[in-house]
């Protein structure tokens, strides 16, 4: 069997056009723009890069973008101060603090520091809460991505057998979490499980969101089976030259196509959906903001 390749770019491309009708209706009808603000602590070169995508992609479908750059030796008190004045500014619909933060910042401090209401990465712990009761909450993007190629690919996902590899509060524990809410059974493995090849050869649906290199091979998935890649590693590639780097998913691509019905690749599957989702929720935020 040939994977049918799930076309992440393309799908994010019609999210994103969808996103832009909504944002001129709010913009014709209603006199709102719906606004993004992203917070970035320090210089990591990857954060630099998704950042500058992030805000590009908003402007891009006509919403009001702001980006705060802070050295990596701000205080706690002072990037708390600014959240403070982003959950207050009317114009600003939606805040993403991107992480990692630097080490000396607490991430969870920062995080529920944000009106949840304007949390559109879905971190904080009152929509963790929400999501898991199956309430309205925010819903972290690159899970809804995954799930949008999902539901999108097999219609209804109820009772598949799912496998989530990770268990980051991230990926992996949301994405187990909209996982059930579609009714599939769902198993979260992670580097303690036993056998992790015989849990992955059960699933019909493999997410795999651990970081790893290509650590998932072909003999470990069952015919037929979905895999979504979430991972977005970089490694060295000898073959295209010194210095040269090449992007690998979490999943070895050429193996697991040959054994599954359907596969997302690395890069152009879940990266280009996970933006479109931060679009699309702070639309949502916007939205529920103005009744
Ligand atoms: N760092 C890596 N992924 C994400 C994400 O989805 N949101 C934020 N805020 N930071 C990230």
């Amino acid at each position: 069997m040939t994977a049918t390749v799930i076309d992440g770019k393309a799908f994010a491309a019609t999210v994103r056009e969808k996103v832009a009708g909504h944002v001129a209706r709010l913009k014709e009808e209603h006199g709102i723009t719906p606004g993004l603000a992203v917070v970035l602590v320090g210089e990591d070169p990857a954060s630099q890069v998704y950042v500058r995508s992030k805000g590009k992609m908003t402007v891009e479908v006509g919403m009001n973008s702001w980006e705060h750059k802070l050295p990596a030796e701000t205080s706690e008190a002072d990037l708390l101060a600014l959240i403070e004045r982003l959950n207050a500014d009317e114009a600003v619909h939606g805040i993403l603090v991107q992480l990692p933060l630097p080490k000396h910042l607490d991430e969870d401090l920062v995080i529920n520091a944000i009106a949840p209401a304007k949390d559109v990465d879905g971190f904080h712990i009152s929509n963790v809460g929400l999501l898991g009761t199956g309430q309205k909450s925010m819903v972290p993007c690159t899970p809804l991505g995954c799930l949008m190629m999902l539901r999108d690919h097999h219609g209804s996902l109820s009772g598949m057998d799912a496998v989530v590899i990770g268990r980051s509060n991230i990926v992996g524990k949301p994405m187990a979490q909209l996982l059930l809410g579609d009714s599939c059974t769902v198993t979260i493995a992670h580097s303690r499980t036993k056998d992790l090849a015989q849990v992955v050869r059960r699933a019909d649906i493999v997410v795999a969101a651990v970081g790893r290199p290509e650590m998932v091979p072909g003999d470990w998935i069952k015919p037929g089976a979905t895999v979504i890649d979430v991972g977005i590693n970089r490694i060295d590639a000898p073959e295209k030259g010194e210095g040269k780097s090449r992007l690998v998913g979490d999943v070895a691509y050429d193996s697991c196509a040959a054994v599954a019905g359907a596969i997302t690749p690395v890069p152009g599957g879940v990266g280009p959906m996970t933006i479109a989702c931060l679009l699309a929720n702070t639309v949502t935020a916007c939205c529920r903001a103005n009744g």
